[in-house]
């Protein structure tokens, strides 16, 4: 149940978005990836449940290559990989219960009160419980945050994947989404992968860490070692001090 990102190279005309980037998450593990923005995140995770292909590279997921799946076969990863979109990505026209059944209603033969079941779960699993009935304009945005992810959770994935969870919130909001995805990865045994510009955020969730820069992991390792690495390109990211990156090749 790993996820490895195997050498990704994707570019749009000529902007070269990756260069070659590799990272890994091991069964169970959270692995953060890490990166300014437009660095190239959001296209790594898409290559992972094959919305993107890559130009050269691959992603092993569970010891199966996305590149070499057929549109059935990414159709079952997409199964077993939850994705928590960037913003929530909420339907803003249906309740919070219709929102987070949408996946469950894809699958053949669940009846009504089955979905109605595991919908009550997943809300209680991210503590909104009570809050079915709301529209996703009536939530704070911490609360559609977690909307989203009892949505990814519905379908028990062996996976979830995190676009930017945090960005946008409070603190205090950003650290019970934080607490949120630790507590899924032990409670349910997921493989994790965050994608995030928020160190603070990073530290708290990562077993490990990448981080993506000009197009290739710049840095890949655990939190101790990224704190302690000499790398001034992962330590202007780290301490915030963009003065570091100048003049760095
Ligand atoms: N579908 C696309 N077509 C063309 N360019 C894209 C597409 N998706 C992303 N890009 C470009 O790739 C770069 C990285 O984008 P993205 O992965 O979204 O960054 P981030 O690290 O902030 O998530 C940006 O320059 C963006 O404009
Ligand atoms: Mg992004």
């Amino acid at each position: 149940m790993s996820i490895q990102i195997q050498g990704l190279h994707k570019a749009f005309g000529a902007n070269e978005v990756l260069r070659g980037f590799s990272a890994e998450a091991a069964e169970g593990e959270t692995l953060c990836i890490l990166g300014g923005s437009g660095s190239g995140k959001s296209v790594t995770i898409k290559h992972v449940v094959g919305l993107l292909r890559p130009d050269r590279g691959d992603v092993v997921v569970d010891g199966e290559s996305v590149v070499g799946m057929s549109q059935e076969e990414l159709y079952e990863l997409r199964r077993k990989v939850g994705y928590v979109f960037q913003f929530a990505a909420l339907f803003d026209s249906m309740t919070v219960t219709e929102n987070v059944g949408l996946g469950l209603r894809r699958i053949r033969g669940t009846t009504e009160d089955e979905i109605r079941q595991r919908v009550e779960e997943c809300l209680a699993m991210v503590e909104l419980e009570g809050l079915g009935d709301r529209l996703p304009s009536e939530l704070s945005g911490g609360q559609r945050k977690r909307a989203g992810i009892a949505r990814a959770i519905a379908t028990q994935p062996s996976y979830i994947l995190y676009d930017e969870p945090t960005t946008g919130l409070d603190p205090i909001t950003r650290a019970v989404i934080d607490r949120l995805i630790n507590r899924l990865k032990k409670e349910l045994g997921v493989t994790g992968l965050v994608i995030t510009h928020d160190m603070e955020s990073a530290f708290r969730v990562a077993d490990r860490m990448a981080m993506l820069y000009e197009g290739t992991a710049r840095f890949f390792g655990t939190p101790d070692e990224a704190r302690s690495t000499d790398d001034p390109v992962v330590r202007a990211f780290i301490d915030g001090r963009p003065e570091l990156l100048e003049g760095v090749t």
